[in-house]
């Protein structure tokens, strides 16, 4: 199940962003009996994504600024990063990257904080408008304006997006990060996911795009899953490599 979600005018001042937002994403703005449920609405200087339920967890944003997450940035490389080492990177090898399953983009800025160029590509427009903006920000603050400079946003099905992609425009690496299906109780999704979960649901077909991508890249795939789950239907992967929580399934092409 996934539910819809609005564009919420915070204030006079963000009206015009607002506009903007539902002009840029075809989002539509909430009527003024709009029940509660999901928004996005432009606050403390960033995009934010809410639910207006008595109770709900806070909005979230795409933040790359958190100080938390520059320490992490700083750090980024194979050492201390599996996602950094299941790629590929290596010194003197910096691989293109194509996420396909950009999200809020904190993998893809690990991977660009590393030295990989990543197209960034999402389907939902509400988590587009979020990466956007979240982007915006990052490119503006001298810590992360380089890291940024790596990171392109592509707003397209990936899928679609990659079997249209000429042999000459391949990626070396294609990462994939679906969504997990939700849990209950103490297992529960941290609180940005829980938002997310609500607006894009699971993914039907991360299999699917495993063969895409798998018809696409040029060195390898890597797909991030939780620590216990079975890899995913198709090729057995060629490399494990293990995280806290999650594992990085690597399958190797050619290269
Ligand atoms: C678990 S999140 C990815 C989180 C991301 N790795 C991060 O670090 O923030 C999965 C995202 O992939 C997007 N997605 C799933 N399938 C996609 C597809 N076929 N094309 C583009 N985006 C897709 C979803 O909309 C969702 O935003």
């Amino acid at each position: 199940m996934t539910e819809q979600c609005y564009l919420a005018p915070a204030s006079e001042d963000a009206d015009a962003q607002i506009r903007e937002l539902a002009r840029r994403w075809s989002l539509p703005v909430a009527a003024p009996d709009q029940p509660d449920g999901l928004r996005l609405w432009v606050g403390n200087g960033a995009v934010q994504l809410g639910d207006s339920r008595p109770g709900a967890p806070g909005p979230i944003r795409a933040d790359f600024l958190d100080p938390a997450f520059l320490r992490r940035l700083a750090t980024a490389g194979p050492t201390r990063e599996g996602l950094v080492r299941a790629v590929g990177a290596r010194r003197g090898a910096r691989p293109g990257v194509l996420d396909a399953t950009g999200g809020l983009g904190q993998d893809a800025a690990i991977l660009a904080a590393a030295g990989c160029p990543v197209t960034l590509v999402e389907r939902s427009p509400v988590v587009a408008a979020l990466l956007e903006d979240g982007l915006q920000r990052a490119g503006g603050d001298p810590r992360t304006a380089e890291i940024r400079g790596r990171m392109h946003l592509v707003a397209a099905d990936s899928t679609a997006y990659l079997q249209a992609l000429r042999q000459n425009q391949q990626p070396d690496v294609v990462y994939l990060d679906p969504m997990y299906a939700p849990r209950r109780g103490a297992a529960r999704s941290a609180k940005p996911m829980q938002h997310l979960q609500r607006l894009l649901g699971h993914d039907p077909d991360p299999p699917g795009l495993l063969e895409t991508a798998l018809a696409c890249a040029r060195q390898r795939v890597v797909v991030k899953r939780q620590r216990r789950a079975t890899a995913l239907p198709g090729p057995r992967p060629d490399l494990t490599i293990p995280g806290n929580s999650t594992r990085f399934d690597v399958y190797l092409r050619n290269g």
